[in-house]
């Protein structure tokens, strides 16, 4: 038998089956580039669902990494740590808030929101204890826990794992009407995710973010933006909400690129105000805020400004969606659409057989939502890895066979 077959056949004898990934055994990676357990080379477009925006094994993240961990990974938040503070400087004042949480995974982070969101209603708004009511959006993806999938409305994310958190209203993503048609005395937020990234890059109309934001200071409501996904760069922008002037939420919660992919690191930022409320034995987490991944993330962080990743992103997630936008005449296609390196491709039939065949292509893609294939390689990428991905990519999408034949005349 295969190495790799054995491999699969171990991680499905003793894994549970919570995941169908792509029948492939990745062992080394360096920038946007993975290998296979034969040697074979794949461009990445998945970048662990935007989490490794930095690249693979980026050596400034790598070398952090190993210097902090011969000197101290773990103390608990029972003492203080010689790096935290300055991870949450960084982290602050690059995002321009006071205060941050850390956690781990991006589910706690939301988990973390939520808690702060009650915290704040009851203590500030005056919300009666244990009523507050949080708006979320259909369609959201915010993680896996229970209470995750309380604010879902996805199905395969719910059945069977009743009974749910309650306290969250669902209404419709990308209007601000329906926003404000759930809007009543309990509720204290509205949290949503700039770009839908799970439900496939679906893109909110331009303002949306600065109706939502005036409609929660008209309501007294704190404004959470779940950037797990969209921020570090990713959509052209260090966080996706600056793409609308004057737009700051009230509460960011970030994830993901955080740690350049080395490290579960997850964060809540706000003000002194509203983070300020927690008290000791609140909240907390073992592995929040430990040395490790303070200094993993000190080091993600500097990646991403003095490699100006945002900015790359920008200009090449324009080049190459205008390349895919071009008049190839794809085969089932419904629509392009995407903001940075950030980009999802649906079409009218089940994308899985294209990243079946773009997997022997050499290039790594995932499905989401069945019908809309993702682009999101790590930002490092340059424009000739563009090109290369371009040449890869069109003819799966099957264009019509006269575009086919001027094809790369990218
Ligand atoms: C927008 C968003 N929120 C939350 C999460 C959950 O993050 P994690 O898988 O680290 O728990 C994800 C993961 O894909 C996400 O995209």
């Amino acid at each position: 038998m295969n190495i790799q077959t054995a491999i699969i056949e171990l991680s499905n004898h003793y894994g549970a089956h919570n995941y169908s990934p792509l029948n492939v055994v990745l062992k080394k990676g360096e920038g946007i580039w993975l290998w296979d357990m034969d040697g074979n080379k794949y461009v990445d477009c998945l970048s662990a669902y935007s989490a490794v925006n930095q690249g693979h094994c980026h050596p400034r993240i790598i070398g952090a990494l190993c210097e902090q961990a011969q000197e101290l990974t773990l103390t608990s938040r029972a003492f203080h740590n010689e790096k935290m503070g300055l991870f949450l400087q960084t982290l602050c004042q690059m995002a321009e808030m006071e205060m941050a949480l850390p956690m781990n995974t991006g589910a706690e982070a939301v988990e973390t929101a939520i808690k702060t969101i009650r915290l704040w209603a009851h203590k500030v708004k005056g919300i009666a204890r244990d009523q507050a009511e949080i708006i979320v959006c259909r369609d959201n993806f915010h993680g896996r826990t229970i209470s995750t999938v309380s604010m879902s409305s996805e199905q395969a994310y719910r059945d069977g794992f009743g009974p749910f958190t309650p306290g969250f209203k669902i209404v419709e993503f990308a209007s601000i009407e329906a926003l404000a048609d759930a809007v009543n005395e309990r509720t204290a937020a509205i949290l949503i995710e700039p770009i839908q990234g799970e439900a496939g890059i679906r893109i909110p109309p331009d303002a949306y973010l600065a109706g939502v934001q005036q409609l929660c200071a008209e309501h007294e409501l704190l404004f959470a933006l779940d950037e797990i996904q969209t921020g570090f760069g990713r959509t052209g922008k260090l966080f996706c909400y600056q793409h609308e002037a004057g737009v700051k939420p009230d509460i960011l919660i970030v994830g993901k690129a955080l740690s350049g992919g080395v490290y579960p690191i997850s964060a809540v930022l706000s003000s002194r105000e509203i983070l300020g409320l927690f008290t000791p034995g609140q909240h907390g987490s073992t592995f929040g805020g430990n040395p490790l991944a303070a200094a993993v993330g000190i080091a993600a962080l500097d990646v991403l400004i003095d490699e100006d990743l945002s900015a790359r992103s920008a200009e090449l997630g324009s080049y190459l969606l205008a390349q895919l936008n071009r008049d190839w005449g794809f085969r089932d296609l419904i629509e392009i659409r995407g903001r940075g390196l950030f980009i999802g491709i649906e079409l009218s039939v089940p994308v899985r057989p294209h990243c079946e065949r773009l997997l022997q292509e050499g290039v790594l893609c995932k499905e989401t939502h069945d019908n809309v294939l993702r682009i999101a390689p790590p930002l490092v990428i340059n424009k000739k890895e563009v090109d290369f991905l371009l040449e890869k990519l069109i003819p799966v999408l099957e264009p019509l066979p006269a575009q086919a034949n001027v094809r790369m005349a990218v």
